[in-house]
C-alpha cells in the first residue's frame, strides 16, 4: 500500500527515537501485484470566506481533476516547462517535494534552470533521487507558478504507473532533502503560487470519490480555496496539533473513535496524520486490535496485512467513528471494506472480503498514532489551510453508500 509520506529528517525528532520514527512509517504490506501492474510496489464563515476569496483574488480558486488510479492513489496533471509536458503526480498531503520523472521523462525546455543541488527523499514506500531545477509549472490552464523548484528523478521506486508527486505537505517536510544546500527549505507549490499572488491564501480543498474503474477521474483538487459545490453541511475544522511528530505533517487530534455502540478504538484525545498518499486508514497497534476484535472472525491475513472479515460477518459490520473538531466523522461498511469485485486490481484472492483499516506496526503513545488516508477522504470533503494553520473535514453526497459484496 501506498505512503508517500516523507520520512523526517532525524534532526527533527528530537522528541522521539529514530527507531520508533521509522517504524512509524513501514508500512505493514507486502507487494501484492505482479510487476507489470500500477499496483507494484504497494503496497462556512467558510462560505463567507470562500465567497470573499472568489471575489477579491484575480482568477479565483482554481478547481482541476484528479484521477483515483488503480483505486489506491490519486494523481492529477502537471505540466512542467515551456512548452509544458504534462506529468500525472500523485497528489500528496503527507511530502512537500515535486518532482517528475519516474514514469515520463523531464524534458528540460528553455525554463528549466539546474540550482546546481542533488535532491534526495525518501517515502514510506519508496524513494527517488536526481537534481533539482528551478522550472515553470502549470497546475491549470492559466494557473501558471514559475521558478518552482522540482526534482528530476534520476533514481527511484515504488511509482510504478505514476510520473512523480505534487507535494501539498507543510515546508518543513522539504528540509534536508538538498545537497549541499541541506538547511534549505524548498518552497512548495502553494507558498509559489501565494508568493506570486495566483492565490489569495494557501487552502487546498481536496474531493476524492469511491472509484468505479481503474482510472476513475471523479476528484477535484482546488487551489487557493474551497469548492462549495464539493460537500454538504458546514466544515468542521480542527487545528494542526502541536503533538510532534505529527505535527510537522498536517496532523489533527481525533478526540475519540468507537467501533458500533460497544467498542473503544481510541479512547482519548490522539494525535496522527491527515494524508492523501497513504492509501489505507492505520491505527496504532493496540487502536486497531480493539476494532479487529469487535468484528466476529476478523483477522490479519499475513501475506498481504490486510484485515480479512468472514463474509457472515460482512452484514455485522458497525460504524466506525471518529471525532474530530466535535463532529463525528463516520466510516461505514461501505467505506470501511474493500470491494470485493475490486479484489483482483488491488492484487488479491478473488473471494475473500477485506478491509480498508489496518494497523501502524507501532503502539499509541507516540505523537503519531493514525494515519487518515485516501480511503477516508473518499467519504469527506478535506481542506488543507496553512494560513490557519488548520484542517476540516465536511460530509459528501457520497459519505454513507450501502455495501453490496
Ligand atoms: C538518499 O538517502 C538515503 C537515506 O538517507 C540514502 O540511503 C541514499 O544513499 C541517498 N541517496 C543519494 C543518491 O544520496
Ligand atoms: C527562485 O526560487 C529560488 C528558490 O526556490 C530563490 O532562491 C530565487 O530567489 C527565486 N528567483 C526569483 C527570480 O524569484
Ligand atoms: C488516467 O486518466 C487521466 C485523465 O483521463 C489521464 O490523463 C491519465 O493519463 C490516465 N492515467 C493512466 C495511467 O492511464
Ligand atoms: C456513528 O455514526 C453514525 C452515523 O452518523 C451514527 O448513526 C451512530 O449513532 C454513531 N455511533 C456512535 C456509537 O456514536
Ligand atoms: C493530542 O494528542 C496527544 C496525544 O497524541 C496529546 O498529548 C495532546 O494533549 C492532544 N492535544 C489536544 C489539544 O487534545
Amino acid at each position: 500500500m501506498h505512503s508517500f509520506s516523507a520520512l523526517l529528517r532525524a534532526v527533527l525528532l528530537v522528541t522521539v527515537t529514530s527507531a520508533s520514527a521509522s517504524s512509524f512509517f513501514r508500512i505493514p504490506l507486502t507487494k501484492l501485484t505482479p510487476p507489470s501492474s500500477y499496483l507494484a510496489g504497494l503496497p462556512d464563515a467558510d462560505r463567507t470566506r470562500a465567497a470573499f476569496l472568489k471575489n477579491f483574488v484575480s482568477g479565483g480558486p482554481t478547481t482541476v481533476p484528479a484521477s483515483n488510479l488503480a483505486y489506491v492513489q490519486y494523481t492529477t496533471s502537471v505540466g512542467v516547462g515551456s512548452p509544458p509536458t504534462y506529468y500525472n503526480l500523485v497528489v500528496d498531503t503527507g511530502s512537500s517535494n515535486t518532482f517528475v520523472g519516474t514514469g515520463t521523462k523531464y524534458v528540460q525546455t528553455s525554463t528549466s534552470i539546474f540550482t546546481g543541488e542533488d535532491v534526495n527523499v525518501t517515502y514510506g514506500s519508496g524513494y527517488f533521487s536526481g537534481l533539482e531545477y528551478l522550472d515553470q509549472v502549470t497546475l491549470a490552464p492559466g494557473f501558471v507558478i514559475t521558478n518552482q523548484s522540482i526534482g528530476d528523478a534520476l533514481s527511484y521506486a515504488d511509482f510504478e504507473g505514476v510520473d512523480g508527486i505534487v507535494g501539498v505537505g507543510p515546508v518543513i517536510l522539504t528540509e534536508g532533502t538538498l545537497s549541499p544546500s541541506t538547511n534549505e527549505l524548498i518552497p512548495t507549490v502553494m507558498n509559489n503560487a501565494l508568493s506570486q499572488g495566483l492565490i489569495a491564501e494557501q487552502i487546498l480543498g481536496v474531493s476524492f470519490a469511491p472509484a468505479t474503474s481503474y482510472n476513475d477521474t471523479n476528484g477535484a483538487l482546488t487551489y487557493g480555496g474551497i469548492d462549495s459545490s464539493l460537500y454538504t453541511g458546514e466544515i468542521t475544522y480542527t487545528p494542526v496539533t502541536a503533538t510532534y511528530p505529527a505535527g510537522y505533517y498536517w496532523g489533527v487530534n481525533v478526540t475519540d473513535a468507537t467501533y458500533g455502540s460497544a467498542t473503544t478504538v481510541i479512547p482519548k484525545s490522539t494525535a496522527g496524520i491527515v494524508d492523501t498518499g497513504t492509501t489505507l486508514v492505520l491505527l496504532a497497534d493496540d487502536f486497531f486490535e480493539s476494532y479487529l476484535r469487535a468484528i466476529p472472525g476478523a483477522k490479519i491475513d499475513p501475506s498481504t496485512g490486510l484485515m480479512t472479515v468472514p463474509t457472515k460477518s460482512v452484514s455485522e459490520i458497525q460504524p466506525l467513528n471518529f471525532t474530530i473538531g466535535g463532529t463525528v466523522f463516520s466510516m461505514d461498511a461501505a467505506a470501511q471494506l474493500i470491494p470485493i469485485d475490486q479484489n483482483t486490481e488491488w492484487g488479491l484472492p478473488a473471494n475473500k472480503q477485506y478491509g480498508v483499516v489496518s494497523y501502524l506496526g507501532t503502539n499509541s503513545g507516540e505523537g503519531l498514532d493514525f494515519i487518515i488516508g485516501q480511503k477516508f477522504m473518499e467519504k469527506y470533503y478535506a481542506v488543507f489551510d496553512t494560513d490557519s494553520n488548520r484542517v476540516g473535514f465536511a460530509y459528501t453526497e457520497h459519505t454513507f453508500t450501502t455495501y453490496t459484496p
